[in-house]
């Protein structure tokens, strides 16, 4: 009888496990459909605004598109994602949290190790006080374009290190190599 109860608990038990990967599996192919736009849609307005008014003109895709779409995505998605960095420029929107700082750090690691930058990603659920969350952060490797303004004191010319030292005298986002991790996109859904 103990026996018997003790089997059909472990039988629960594994089935439920196998649910819950499945739903892992099915909120991660969400996560991606939503960041793949999103960053797409951020590289090209880069490229665009460079093209249009050079890399001073580049400034609004950071400060202002980026943050506006990601409000955007986050409402009408039910979920919160944000940009968030270990070395941020704006600490309100880009601090990360103790999980995505766990991850970014991992991420580097990661890095260190070989693994290509522009592929990563993690997922998990996580439980917290007030609920269950699904958490996913994707690594936003760093292009050849973002260094006008994310590289090294060289990379960037005279007029945005004038406009980066008005607007954030605490900046921490520079000294970046392309490939390497700026930050990720950070996706946390409420379950
Ligand atoms: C023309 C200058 C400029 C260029 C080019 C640029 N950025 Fe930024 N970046 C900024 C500014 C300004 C901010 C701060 C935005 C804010 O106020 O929230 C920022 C913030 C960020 C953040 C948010 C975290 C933080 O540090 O605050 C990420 C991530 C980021 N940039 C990635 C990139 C990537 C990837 C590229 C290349 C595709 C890029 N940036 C190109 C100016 C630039």
């Amino acid at each position: 009888m103990k026996k018997q109860f003790a089997l059909a608990s472990l039988l629960a038990l594994s089935s439920a496990s196998a649910y819950a990967a499945d739903d892992l599996a099915k909120y991660k192919d969400e996560s991606r459909a939503v960041i793949g736009p999103f960053v797409q849609k951020l590289i090209a307005e880069n490229k665009k605004a460079v093209m249009e008014g050079g890399p001073e003109s580049a400034i609004k895709v950071c400060k202002d598109i980026a943050p506006a779409m990601a409000g955007e995505v986050s409402r009408m998605n039910g979920l919160r994602l944000t940009r968030v960095s270990l070395k941020v420029r704006n600490p309100l929107l880009g601090t990360a949290d103790a999980w995505e700082q766990k991850k970014l750090m991992e991420f580097e690691k990661r890095a260190a190790k070989g693994e290509k930058t522009d592929a990563m990603e993690a997922a998990e659920i996580v439980k917290e006080p007030n609920g269950k969350y699904f958490r996913y952060m994707k690594a936003i490797a760093l292009q050849p374009g973002c260094v006008a303004c994310h590289g090294k004191p060289a990379d960037i010319n005279e007029n945005v290190k004038a406009r980066l030292a008005e607007d954030y005298p605490h900046d921490q986002a520079t000294g970046y190599e392309a490939g390497q991790i700026r930050g990720a996109v950070s996706i946390k859904r409420p379950l």
